[in-house]
């Protein structure tokens, strides 16, 4: 066998870059403040500018930077070996992160290095890869791109321009532009969490986006006294440490209607449940159950954080934009049997609050009869609500009305329940959980409650404090009281 070289296609492979991973705006940032993490920076600068539809983006740290010949080397597609052995703190592996990352965003990376009085530039250029061709910036160039604090000392700038991935239409709009924008910073302040809020080597780190700097978002809102911390679980695999350290949130009643937003965040409580598996303190994958369990209202307080090594990448098969990962089948098991107890947990403080029938001093939508082994549910017709339809002077409407809530009762779909609460117990969702429409259902009922009590504010008040759904979030319903002006409530 004699042998040849086989060089890929410069253009081919680079627009095949493009799409490695599966990165978004947020993702591809993250991977670009990874590298800045490595090199020691404390302070990161995200710029991002919308000229007129012609977006720039940059990304300036203040680590430690490279040398000449260190950035023509970085700048190489696969500029080392996934397979090399890392430093416990490095957060790279493929050597393609900056470059796919950026491709996945722009046609254009220019990346501008200080260090040590030297100043470097390269470029890659989509348009113009063939061979291989890399730019090379001189010293005009680089002092009109390069930003006053990147020449005032060490650091990387990396620059993003042609952006023409940031929109999958033509034509990015301004209103576009900012909703990215407002969704980086959202994302970012959750991936980067732990290093924002000074948990990682002792040290804060600073990012700032468009000079406003981003606060840390703890996902498992460790500063809540309601949030409960419970034992940490500490597994071994492939002689290393994984740990696991479960929380369970509290309950939206103990939550102002801000916090409750931002613990949610953009797609609610339901979805964002599950573990959050952190690579050397950065979060990679948020919200999943590795399909231990679904994404029911039950377990929907409950939060694992995950933390792994590095060293175990291989066992998690981490992707090239650190975006995912999947479980090793070793721990299924154990984390299963994890699982189904915080499920559990997390179903009492759930029940704790919500649907709890006639208790004393409350007045329940629904009350319980049980006598002689029978049991018998029905709907309270002393409940304001109930009371108020009936209410009426026309005997054929208080019939009609009468007889809808007898029939409701009577149709109650007992069968189909009590199958589901044995089989499908978490695929239930039947209690209010979203604090907005409680508010709004709320505001909604208020004209007929003041009518229950002809006007009267502290009657209203102390009627609500002790009605069904109304007392079980009594500091939604004080919010909603105190803005009316009934602060007599
Ligand atoms: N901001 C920076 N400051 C200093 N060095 C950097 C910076 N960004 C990149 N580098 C250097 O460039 C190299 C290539 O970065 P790149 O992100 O492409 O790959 P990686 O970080 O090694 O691995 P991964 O593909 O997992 O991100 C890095 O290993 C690092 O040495
Ligand atoms: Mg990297």
């Amino acid at each position: 066998m004699k042998y040849e070289t086989n060089p890929p296609d410069a253009a081919s492979l680079m627009m095949s870059a493009r799409s490695f991973g599966n990165y978004d705006l947020p993702a591809a940032l993250a991977d670009l403040i990874d590298n800045s993490i490595k090199a020691g920076a404390r302070e990161i600068a995200l710029t991002c500018l919308y000229r007129e539809g012609d977006p720039e983006i940059r990304v300036r740290d203040d680590g430690h930077g490279l040398s000449g010949q260190e950035l023509r080397n970085a700048m190489r597609p696969a500029s080392s070996n996934p397979l090399a052995e890392r430093s416990p703190d490095d957060l790279g592996r493929f050597g393609w992160g900056m470059k796919s990352a950026s491709f996945s965003q722009c046609a254009r990376l220019t990346v501008l290095s200080h260090r040590g009085g030297e100043l470097t530039g390269c470029v890659w250029d989509l348009a113009d890869v063939d061979a291989w061709r890399m730019g090379v910036l001189d010293d005009d160039e680089i002092s009109a791109l390069a930003s006053a604090e990147l020449i005032a000392r060490d650091g990387v700038e990396v620059i993003w321009s042609d952006c023409d991935r940031l929109s999958e239409s033509q034509t990015l709009t301004q209103s576009e532009f900012n909703a990215l924008i407002v969704h980086a910073e959202n994302r970012l302040a959750l991936v980067f969490h732990r290093y924002l809020g000074g948990e990682v080597r002792g040290k804060r780190l600073t990012i700032r986006l468009n000079g406003r700097k981003i606060e840390a978002l703890d996902p498992f809102y460790r500063d809540h006294e309601a949030t409960q911390q419970l034992e940490a679980e500490p597994l071994m695999i492939g002689g290393r440490t994984i740990d696991i350290q479960p929380f369970i949130l509290p309950h939206y009643s103990k939550l102002l209607p801000n916090q409750y937003d931002q613990l949610g965040g953009e797609e609610g409580f339901l979805r964002n449940q599950g573990f959050y598996v952190y690579r050397n303190h950065r979060l990679i994958i948020s919200g999943t159950w590795f399909r231990l369990l679904r994404h029911g209202e039950l377990s929907q307080l409950v939060r694992v954080r995950v933390d792994l090594p590095n060293a175990l990448d291989h066992v998690w098969k981490i992707t090239i934009d650190k975006s995912d990962a999947q479980l090793p089948a070793a721990l299924r098991n154990r984390l299963r049997q994890l699982v189904e107890g915080l499920r559990r947990r997390s179903s009492r403080v759930y029940r704790s609050r919500g649907g709890r029938l006639d208790r004393a001093g409350t007045t329940s939508v629904w009350s319980r009869y049980a006598r002689g082994g029978e049991i018998r549910y029905a709907i309270n017709r002393e409940h304001p609500v109930i009371e108020a339809l009936l209410d009426v002077e026309d005997d054929d409407q208080r019939t009609a009305v009468s007889t809808a809530l007898k029939i409701i009762e009577q149709a109650f779909p007992v069968a189909a329940f009590s199958q589901d609460a044995v089989r499908e117990w978490d695929g239930i969702q039947q209690t209010l959980t979203d604090p907005v429409a409680f508010r709004a259902d709320l505001i909604a009922a208020l004209p007929l409650l003041l009518m229950q009590v002809d006007g009267d504010f502290t009657a209203l008040g102390k009627l609500l404090r002790i009605t069904e759904p109304w007392c079980e979030a009594w500091g939604a319903t004080e919010t909603v009281l105190r803005e009316k002006g009934w602060v007599d409530a």
